[in-house]
């Protein structure tokens, strides 16, 4: 059987092309780049730092920390998803650093960067807590970690009412369902976080990683933002809670 991480990479390499047309995955505006940044800015040095954007993907994130002037690495498994991210940068004339590697396990040095970031990549790991304890790892001292992620399926009956009927409206307008990378029930049980994850628990998983000053920060103005611009029928999907949860080296 193909390894649990060739079968992520395959299914991300897959959806690449259309990744940042969907709503939550794309910054859908100005309005709500300049509200990412806002939140960066409360948490890392105004001056430029060492970045790190694990599970970049087409690098949304990474561009956002780009446009605050700070030094941005990128890792990320899929191929597909890194040239999306690689031809923005290009456009924009930003030096990030885009490579290709597994978040769970780094190709760098310890101590090599400031802030280490992840939007939507915890709940598609296999071993998510180690992964937080090697994102430390390459944090410098006082460094920060800054953990993106929400609840997206609490397995309630009302939630997979609303996946579906989200998923079969989608598939009605726009002639498929595009409405995440499709991992197959096998891949899912191999991820204990699947579903997502509520804050609390991001929030255990970075003191159980070493972290201090562990906290987090609802996001729904984000999400305001993201499902302005969002078809009515992919809105019925978009109720979950969505936060920011962040701790210090
Ligand atoms: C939902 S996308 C999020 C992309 C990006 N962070 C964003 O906010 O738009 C998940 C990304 O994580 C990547 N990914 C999954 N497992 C990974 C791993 N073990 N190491 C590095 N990247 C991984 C996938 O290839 C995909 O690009």
């Amino acid at each position: 059987m193909q390894h649990i991480k060739d079968q992520i990479r395959d299914s991300w390499d897959r959806s690449s092309a259309y990744y940042d047309t969907r709503p939550s995955h794309g910054i859908s505006s100005d309005e709500e780049r300049y509200a990412w940044a806002l939140e960066f800015s409360s948490l890392v040095p105004e001056k430029a730092c060492d970045v790190l954007d694990v599970g970049c993907g087409t690098g949304e994130i990474s561009l956002v920390f780009a446009d605050m002037n700070h030094r941005v690495t990128g890792i990320d498994l899929s191929g597909g998803m890194l040239s999306k991210a690689v031809a923005k940068a290009q456009e924009k004339g930003y030096p990030i650093d885009f490579r290709t590697g597994d978040a769970e396990d780094l190709p760098f040095e310890d101590e090599s960067f400031d802030v280490v970031v992840e939007r939507h990549l915890l709940w598609t790991l296999p071993e998510g807590r180690r992964a937080l304890g090697e994102w430390r790892r390459v944090l410098r001292k006082g460094g920060r970690v800054i953990v993106i992620d929400g609840l997206w399926n609490d397995g309630s009956f009302s939630t997979r009412c609303r996946h579906s009927i989200a998923s079969g409206l989608t598939a009605l307008f726009e002639g498929q369902d595009r409405t995440e990378a499709a991992y197959t029930s096998d891949m899912n049980a191999s991820l204990p976080d699947a579903g997502g994850l509520p804050a609390d628990a991001a929030e255990a998983y970075l003191r159980d990683a070493g972290f201090t000053e562990v906290g987090s920060k609802d996001l729904s103005s984000i999400r305001r933002l993201q499902t302005k611009n969002m078809p009515w029928y992919q809105r019925i999907a978009y109720n979950w809670n969505y936060y920011l949860a962040s701790g210090k080296k």
